[in-house]
């Protein structure tokens, strides 16, 4: 077989990023390599998330956009992989009919064979969820921009069945992944000139290998590898603030290279939505958690996501959401109104009652008030110095460049001589609420 070209597009979440990079692992091997010009593909695969319905939406117009591939003279095939492909399925391919071909994220294996039946001129799915799939032997294939900052899944899948979440069901059971092949990948990332990896889970807290008698835990597991290099910067998410560990905490103090930023998903700051989202904590353990946090690292930000709208939501309910924003002082937060997602919990046993108006007011409120909390988190720093790793050259200057503090803050600061996968000290001037500026 001649080599076939392969562009491949991805939404959503930095899990499905990584998935990409395995999807075009395993397409290396079988004769294809990638293409950044989807004009020459003979492949178009799009990676695809589903858990919001504009997530899909997008994907959808995505594909329209496709038809016109189609119609040129060279065949190219065109499929859906990831979150929306499990979801969807077989509708996929009689809704689109574009789409050649459907897998969804626990048969990325069985891509070559489904591409022969696809070139036989049938449709390929699988869609087959697996109990055991981590893809731990598979060594992805980077397709970051700056070559100093990755990302390595240590586990799959979900168990949590949040209210309102599809991710159990398009990524099935959760189930952690062998720790020597996160280590030798991490380590072959350093030394391939990467200066930070994010561990990636659905709910990292969860991690556990079972190794002799006792089962390795994520802290464990967080401290190989920032045992790597101290010039190695270690990050991780998501963590679920049902089982982040006092442990944990310990051992980030421990080690400077593990980075001073928690993401702690709150959702709402009110009790009883938290109890019908089915979070399995309340608002004083959520705080009594940040209190922890704050304890053990008090140089580390906190940044969250949260949910505006959810079924019953009222106005009392959201108010607790916006006064726990406020206790929390958050650095940072991914904001969403809720999106009702078919076969869920939520859309099965609660009506989606608040209306769009709503939704939408409680979000922008929410934003408002995180915009303002983003600002006062800057300007704390403000005239203090901090450790930044060079990512890359600024968007708007070439003469400056932009990296991060441990804290995950971008900051923006005079070339001079340095480059990507430099540490450098940068004193903060000034700022706007999304970045620190270095004199
Ligand atoms: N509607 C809106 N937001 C959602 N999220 C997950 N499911 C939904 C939904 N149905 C948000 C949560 C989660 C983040 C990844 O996306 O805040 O933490
Ligand atoms: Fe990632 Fe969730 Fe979207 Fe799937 S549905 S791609 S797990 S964010």
């Amino acid at each position: 077989m001649s080599i076939r070209k392969l562009y491949i597009e991805t939404y959503g979440c930095q899990m499905n990023v990584v998935d990409s990079e395995v999807v075009v692992a395993i397409l290396q091997q079988h004769q294809y390599s990638l293409t950044e010009d989807i004009d020459e593909a003979d492949l178009v695969l799009v990676n695809t998330c589903s858990i919001r319905d504009n997530a899909e939406q997008r994907v959808r117009a995505r594909l329209k956009d496709f038809r016109k591939l189609k119609n040129k003279k060279r065949p190219v095939s065109v499929g859906v992989i990831g979150c929306m492909a499990e979801r969807v399925k077989e509708q996929l391919l009689e809704e689109e009919p574009v789409v050649d071909l459907v897998v969804g994220p626990d048969a990325y294996r069985d891509l070559p064979a489904l591409l022969q039946e696809v070139e036989s001129g049938q449709k390929g799915i699988n869609t087959i969820l697996s109990l055991e799939e981590t893809y731990g032997d598979i060594r992805p294939v980077r397709m970051d921009r700056n070559h100093v900052t990755s990302f390595v899944a240590i586990m799959r899948g979900c168990n949590n069945f949040c209210a309102y979440c599809v991710v159990p069901g398009t990524r099935g059971r959760e189930r952690s992944r062998d720790p020597e092949t996160i280590l030798r990948e991490a380590t072959d990332l350093f030394s391939k000139g990467y200066r930070e990896v994010t561990l990636l889970g659905q709910n990292v807290n969860s991690y556990r290998w079972k190794e002799g008698k006792s089962p390795l835990k994520f802290e464990k597991l967080l401290e190989r590898v920032a045992g790597i290099d101290p010039s190695f910067r270690v990050r991780f998410a998501t963590s679920h603030p049902k089982d982040m560990s006092d442990e944990l905490l310990k051992v980030i103090a421990q080690y400077p290279n593990l980075c001073r930023s928690i993401h702690l998903p709150v959702q709402s700051g009110s009790t009883s939505v938290l109890e019908r989202m089915k979070r399995r904590y309340t608002r004083e353990h959520y705080m009594d958690r940040i209190k922890v946090i704050r304890n053990y690292l008090p140089d580390a930000t906190i940044s969250t996501d949260i949910i505006a709208g959810f079924c019953g939501e009222t106005e009392e309910e959201h108010q607790q959401t916006l006064s726990l924003m406020k206790w929390a002082k958050y650095d940072f937060a991914y904001m969403f109104k809720y999106s009702e997602r078919p076969e869920t919990f939520a859309a099965e046993k609660f009506k989606d009652d608040v209306s769009e108006a709503v939704k939408t007011r409680r979000l922008s409120e929410i934003i408002e008030l995180q915009s303002k909390l983003s600002l006062e988190s800057k300007e704390k720093d403000v005239g203090q110095s901090f450790e930044v790793l060079v990512e890359g050259t600024s968007k708007k200057s070439e003469e400056q460049l932009y990296g991060r503090t441990s804290q995950n803050k971008v900051v923006v600061f005079p070339k001079n001589d340095l480059k990507p996968g430099d540490y450098t000290e940068v004193t903060v001037s000034a700022c706007t609420s999304a970045t620190l500026i270095g004199a």
